[in-house]
């Protein structure tokens, strides 16, 4: 058994099964304690959603959380503020009030509660059927104000607008450079849209849970490759069985 990097998605992927959740739980603290394997959590919440969250569940405290889709990193959960080194990076040519400013046209898409709108996000609440009107020209009129973004659809209601140069891909791509993984040790999983990018960015060993939505699963039937795993098992009993697949346990 070697050190691996192990990087999974919440909501519907690790949390979903309490019991499979526990045992998850046990045999990856062991890992760590033995091999100094790291533990990363990447969600689509806020670091406030996310504490709520570990009141409700019982989480291994992360080596790194990455919340709001990529736009954060906590190295120190402990901590308020996210990682100066990855905000710094987004900030360059992002104009989140002229995305505001153009996304209100489109009564279509209502804004997600306070505590999701951040600094290098903004996110919206969407009914699957308007999406598919309203998403395209959203883009384009976002486009032709010059702009660059990143806009990801999930769960067939929220629409996240991020700066073109994150995802959390690509926040895994900068905690893999900070210690040393590559894509062979590490491994993501996820359930939903906004994971995509987890497996799209690299070539990671990727786990989809066996409950994944259908805009992931569609994904996956068009992108299939040995390194890509659709578990049987649903939520993190779907993640035992990606481990062992990949026999990183
Ligand atoms: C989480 C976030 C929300 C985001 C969604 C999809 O639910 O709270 O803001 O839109 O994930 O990424
Ligand atoms: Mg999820």
């Amino acid at each position: 058994m070697n050190q691996f990097m192990f990087v999974s998605d919440l909501d519907n992927t690790l949390v979903g099964d309490e019991e499979a959740l526990k045992k998850l739980n046990r045999d990856l603290e062991g890992h760590r304690k033995e091999y100094g394997t790291k533990i990363i959590y990447a969600t689509g919440r806020s670091l406030t959603l996310y504490n709520e969250l570990t009141e409700e569940q019982s989480l291994l405290k992360p080596d790194a959380l990455v919340t709001s889709v990529g736009t954060e990193i906590y190295l120190d959960t402990a901590k308020s503020e996210p990682d100066v080194e990855w905000s710094e990076k987004l900030s360059v040519g992002w104009k989140r009030e002229l995305i505001v400013e153009i996304a209100e046209k489109f009564p279509e898409l209502v804004l997600q509660k306070p505590s999701e709108q951040r600094r290098f996000k903004v996110s919206y609440l969407i009914n699957e059927k308007a999406a598919i009107e309203t998403l395209p020209q959203l883009k384009s009129e976002l486009k032709n104000n010059g702009l660059e973004f990143n806009l990801i659809y999930s769960g067939g209601k929220d629409v996240d607008i991020l700066p073109v140069n994150t995802n959390k891909g690509l926040a895994v791509k900068f905690l893999q450079q900070k210690w040393g993984f590559d894509s062979y040790t590490t491994v993501v999983c996820g359930d939903s849209g906004n994971d995509i990018a987890l497996f799209s960015t690299g070539e990671e060993r990727g786990i989809i849970v066996g409950n994944a939505l259908p805009e992931l699963l569609a994904w996956y039937k068009n992108n299939s490759t040995n390194y890509r795993y659709l578990a049987e098992s649903f939520y993190a009993a779907g993640i035992s069985e990606g481990l062992k697949h990949f026999k990183f346990m």
